[in-house]
């Protein structure tokens, strides 16, 4: 609770996923008493805001955004504002979501304060379970159709193959379920295939595991958001659900 009694969320990014976050406040589906807008585009910030009948605020920096003492904070941005800003929100002692799942790969931050949602896949807990006992392999395929990769080829291509680091380092807006995966196999690594294919309308993701006691499959296919075809909606669905847990935490 911020010093005027009052529950806050703060948003840093007022894109697809910020924005339908902003709407699942609105709606009641997240319980808090204000929202905290910052976004390096305030335009973004300010179109949000008036879209909106909930109380919100505008901030123009994250400094500010930290002065009114918000008790979460999602990270909507992009791999680069996570790494700048992670540090920061977790020395203030604020919970913190964190998106761009990408930028933790390289951060080694050791909090209870910084969550992984589950994104645009799930089952991270059965993965997260088997890692514990030992994983012998993870393969991620992940189909999108080429306008989400900023393609035009007419037949299926597999535009990548290589390890879940590099594939978020290379499509750092795209490939963030490579990410949210190697964070939770670790230090088991995960092989990735990136295929570009016009017969696919969903962002497609399939993983196979080999673990010590079995093995797993798992399929997702998500539409893309409307705005963003990078960006599925259950991205902002995993992160409105963990907002919900996290603010019925005691301060
Ligand atoms: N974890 C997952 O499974 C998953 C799934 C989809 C997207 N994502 C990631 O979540 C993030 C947001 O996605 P989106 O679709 O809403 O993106 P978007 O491009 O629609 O919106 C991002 C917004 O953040 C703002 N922004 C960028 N850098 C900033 C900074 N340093 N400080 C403040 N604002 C900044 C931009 O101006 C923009 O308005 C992206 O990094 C994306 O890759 C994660």
């Amino acid at each position: 609770m911020g010093e005027t009694g009052k529950t806050k969320v703060g948003l840093v990014g007022c894109g697809a996923i910020g924005t339908l976050i902003a709407e699942a406040v609105e709606r009641k589906l997240v319980v808090c008493d204000e929202l905290i807008l910052y976004d390096q585009d305030e335009k973004k910030a300010e179109k949000l805001k008036s879209s909106l009948r909930f109380p919100v605020v505008v901030v123009a920096s994250l400094d500010e955004l930290l002065r009114l003492k918000p008790k979460v904070i999602v990270e909507a941005a992009s791999q680069q504002a996570a790494r700048e800003y992670v540090g920061r929100i977790v020395a203030e002692g604020i919970d913190l979501i964190v998106m761009s799942t990408g930028a933790l790969l390289g951060l080694n931050v050791q909090s209870s304060k910084v969550h992984v949602p589950s994104g645009a896949i799930g089952g991270l807990d059965a993965l997260s379970s088997a890692a514990v006992a030992g994983i012998d392999e993870v393969v991620l395929t992940s189909r999108k159709n080429p306008r989400a990769l900023e393609m035009n080829n007419k037949e299926a291509k597999i535009v990548y193959e290589g390890t879940a680091e590099e594939a978020a380092r290379l499509y750092p807006r795209e490939m963030n379920v490579a990410a949210t995966l190697a964070l939770t196999v670790k230090p088991a690594k995960v092989r990735v295939q990136v295929v570009s294919d016009p017969k696919v309308q969903r962002n497609t993701h399939e993983f196979k595991v080999k673990w010590r006691f079995g093995e797993m499959f798992l399929r997702f296919a998500n539409d893309p958001h409307p705005e963003n075809p990078r960006t599925s909606a259950l991205a902002a669905w995993s992160a409105i659900r963990l907002l919900q847990t996290l603010l019925l935490k005691d301060a």
